[in-house]
């Protein structure tokens, strides 16, 4: 097997960070990849914004998690016992598990293809985070978390138009565990072949 392929297979989501904050070139290339991920009509719309500000963060974090309004995990039906997640432990605080950088992907708000590139956009960094050794988890509910008086005050800051739209997080940071979290088994009758 190749090492693109290994890697695609070996990523996990990791909600478990050190606190050290991750090398600053090993983000560029994180970042790097994020901006050569297909983009719908080549427009290249997202917008990425990285930020290390732990207490923005932290503020943030907590908002996302109060947007949280899915199903609470149960012992049959859970997202991950090693890497647990809002959903299955309602003591986590933020819904950036203290990741030590937060990107946020914003994309035009009236654009048909915004949450397609930005989730594209959020896989290849991902594993490019994961091919340097640095864990991460895409996290949803940006769209809540940027509509708050927060989130809008800093997208102003950030100089980031109105008329884009948080989209979707990406949390990055050094994996506290050594042990990576096990895959779940894959489902079946996932691939239908057609002659
Ligand atoms: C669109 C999308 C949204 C996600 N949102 C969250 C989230 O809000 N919080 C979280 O902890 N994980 C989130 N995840 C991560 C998934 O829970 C994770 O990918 C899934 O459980 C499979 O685990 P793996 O990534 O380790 O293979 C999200 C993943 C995707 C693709």
């Amino acid at each position: 097997m190749n090492e693109v392929i290994k890697n695609i297979l070996g990523r996990r989501s990791i909600r478990k960070y050190k606190p050290e904050q991750i090398a600053e070139d090993t983000l560029n290339a994180i970042l790097l990849a994020g901006t050569y991920a297909p983009s719908a009509g080549g427009r290249q719309s997202p917008v990425m914004v990285a930020c290390q500000d732990a207490g923005i963060n932290d503020r943030l974090g907590k908002i996302n998690k109060a947007a949280f309004n899915g199903s609470i995990s149960t012992a049959q039906s859970y997202i991950s016992k090693e890497q647990p997640s809002i959903a299955d432990d309602v003591s986590l605080k933020s819904g950036f598990y203290g990741a030590p950088t937060v990107l946020t992907l914003f994309a035009p708000k009236n654009f048909l293809y915004s949450v397609a590139d930005c989730s594209i956009a959020a896989q290849n960094i991902v594993l490019a985070a994961h091919s340097l050794g640095v864990g991460s988890c895409i996290v949803a509910r940006a769209e809540d978390t940027f509509a708050s008086e927060l989130g809008q005050r800093l997208q102003k800051e950030w100089g980031i138009s109105y008329d884009y739209e948080a989209t979707i997080h990406v949390t990055l940071g050094y994996p506290a565990d050594d042990a990576p979290p096990k895959a779940k088994p894959r489902k079946e009758r996932r691939i239908i072949r057609v002659f």
